[in-house]
């Protein structure tokens, strides 16, 4: 029964993003780049961005608007041959020490080997939540669309459209879910070479330097914080559906994509992790 009000309810979200084909926005009027001294760029009149790192840096950029709810999608390719030690972080989050935050993040690897696709939430500043995955494609090769969609009953991270995480809302329940504080876009491309490959085991080879990451095809169907603590929704327009079949059997597929992925690709599941947490793992473990 939960399961199957799972399956709706994310067969209306799939169709709901589907309804929707928003041409790429500009790169110079959505983002900055924050930091890196030069080594971040946008390109193409506005219509491709590159992160690198060096030695001495590494580069990141945010988006100008914060965003209260949508569907936000990003085209990345990321740092090729021997990535080993980088990550690049691709998240919203909100301020401050009680934020909320939903990460992106990829792990770079040795040359032939994977990359590490690491998923967390945060609530009120609390994390630990991490679920990681395995790509069924090289994200080095080619741009892949990594989207999340976020409304008030859910967290779904999707690659490609195939969704791979649903972070629900649980708060019925007593867990907190982010809701209320907006958030911003940000990404960044970084040396993390003590912990990020093979636990830190592996270090930059900065023979390769450059690092350099890629996006483009930037799209939020999204609201967006405005002055007074209220949102402007974009893009907006609901197409009429009834409440028949159709939603209910792409909702039905939606879950069985998503439980696909988690079968063949999820290589690391804080609820299965019972060692990490003394006291029981966290509620929404069995509830989800
Ligand atoms: C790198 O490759 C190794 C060996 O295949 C694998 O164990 C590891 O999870 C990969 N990813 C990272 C980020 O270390």
């Amino acid at each position: 029964m939960a399961s199957r009000r799972v399956s709706l309810l994310l067969g209306v979200l799939l169709a709901y993003s589907a309804a929707f084909a928003v041409s790429a926005a500009n790169f110079n009027q959505e983002f900055d780049i924050t930091w890196g001294d030069g080594r971040g760029n946008i390109l193409d009149n506005g219509q491709l961005l590159t992160l690198t790192l060096d030695r001495t840096s590494g580069s990141g950029f945010q988006s100008r608007h914060e965003y209260l709810f949508g569907k936000i999608d990003m085209q990345l390719k990321l740092v090729p041959g021997n990535s080993a030690g980088t990550v690049t972080a691709y998240y919203l989050s909100s301020q401050g020490s009680t934020h909320d935050e939903i990460d992106f993040e990829f792990l770079g690897n040795v040359s032939g080997e994977p990359y590490t696709l690491h998923t967390n939430v945060f609530t009120q500043g609390q994390g630990q939540r991490e679920q990681q995955f395995r790509l069924w494609f090289d994200p080095t090769n080619d741009f892949h669309t990594y989207s999340i969609l976020w409304n008030p009953k859910h967290i779904i991270f999707m690659v490609d459209d195939m969704p791979i995480r649903d972070f629900q809302n649980l708060e019925s329940k007593g867990v907190a879910f982010p809701k209320n504080q907006p958030m911003r876009l940000y990404s960044s491309l970084w040396n993390a070479d003590d912990w990020a490959t093979q636990g830190g085991r592996v270090k930059t080879d900065w023979s390769h330097a450059p690092f350099s990451s890629s996006y483009r095809g930037f799209r939020a169907d999204a609201c967006v914080a405005v002055a007074g603590g209220k949102t402007r929704c974009w893009r907006r327009r609901r197409r009429h559906r009834g409440r028949g079949g159709r939603s209910r059997r792409r909702g039905r597929r939606g879950l069985q994509r998503m439980r696909w992925v988690q079968r063949k690709y999820m290589i690391y599941n804080y609820c299965t992790d019972p060692k990490r947490y003394p006291q029981g793992l966290p509620a929404e473990c069995s509830m989800q």
